[in-house]
């Protein structure tokens, strides 16, 4: 069974959206087995977001991820990593399938309400990044 990391972005928790948020991944068949409220720091989001580093948006990132707390989380299913993809849908909320999270809810490419791993590799990464073993009740 697969495990990704997700996180419910600051302009979502801002909008008190966690618990719609949290019911798409739900009725998608992902089990969320750790999760928690956190106000990240901006060595933190810098950390996280290092592979952006390069790119033009990465400050406006890295501030965004700071600006409100998020709701770190691991998801638990068959397939997690992409079903979990899907239910967020396109990155750029104007190119998101109906029923998607960022067609719901994202308010544009930046502020796109959800995080979400691409690959086991990255998904180990940063689970380790904001849970200890312990924290995971699968
Ligand atoms: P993640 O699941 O968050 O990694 O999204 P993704 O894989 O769909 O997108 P990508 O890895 O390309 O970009 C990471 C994050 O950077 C996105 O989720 C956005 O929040 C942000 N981002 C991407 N493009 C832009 C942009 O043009 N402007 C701004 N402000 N942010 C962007
Ligand atoms: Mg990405």
């Amino acid at each position: 069974i697969e495990r990704t990391f997700s996180i419910i972005k600051p302009d979502a928790t801002k909008r008190n959206l966690t618990g719609k948020i949290n019911a798409k991944f739900e009725e998608a068949g992902l089990r969320i087995v750790a999760q928690k409220r956190i106000q990240m720091t901006l060595e933190q989001a810098g950390q996280f977001y290092a592979v952006h580093k390069e790119r033009p948006f990465y400050g406006e990132l890295c501030e965004f991820m700071v600006s409100e707390p998020v709701v770190v989380q691991v998801l638990e299913g068959e397939g997690a990593i992409l079903k979990n993809r899907e239910v967020m849908g396109a990155t750029n909320p104007a190119d998101a399938e109906d029923g998607t999270i960022r067609k719901e809810f994202a308010l544009s490419v930046g502020e796109n309400s959800v995080h979400g791993s691409d690959a086991p590799e990255t998904a180990a990464e940063e689970i380790a990044f904001f849970f200890s073993g312990l924290e995971i009740v699968g």
